[in-house]
């Protein structure tokens, strides 16, 4: 690869990176809410096509939530898995769950899961088996 190439390379990818975090209008710092995950946690196993309870920590929310509206994604090996269908969406982030049910996925140790409010924050990694 030559040089030029690899500097295209950097810069699409930081391009790519930077436009998933720009999309979003900028709200006031105090206002952006990324719930931390608790559920699921380091050693939880989860089976596929069971329905589960992701649950997240209020604790730091502001009391002005800018976007209350949550989404749950499905991380594996730090890559989003089919941001096109979330695992949920739609709902009310304010309320420290929601039910998800597994889809057919490869079986792995390296899942994690991504709450968005404002932005996302990513659970621990556990395991997904068939
Ligand atoms: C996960 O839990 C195991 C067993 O309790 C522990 O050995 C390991 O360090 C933990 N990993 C993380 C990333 O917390
Ligand atoms: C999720 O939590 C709600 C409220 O506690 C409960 O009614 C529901 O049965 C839970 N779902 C699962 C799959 O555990």
């Amino acid at each position: 690869m030559t040089s030029t190439s690899t500097l295209t390379m950097f810069f699409l990818t930081f391009f790519a990176i930077f436009s998933l975090v720009a999309s979003a209008p900028a709200p006031s710092p105090r206002d952006v809410f990324s719930p931390p995950v608790l559920y699921p946690g380091n050693g939880t196993v989860w089976r596929i096509g069971h329905t589960y309870n992701v649950t997240w920590d209020l604790k730091g929310a502001p009391t002005q939530i800018t976007n209350s509206i949550g989404m749950i994604v499905l991380v594996k090996n730090h890559l989003m898995i089919d941001l096109e269908h979330p695992l949920a969406k739609g709902f009310d982030i304010r309320v420290a769950r929601h039910e998800i049910t597994v889809p057919k996925v490869e079986p792995g140790h390296d899942y994690q899961i991504l709450v968005f409010g404002d932005s996302g924050n990513t659970g621990a990694k556990f395991t997904i088996t068939k």
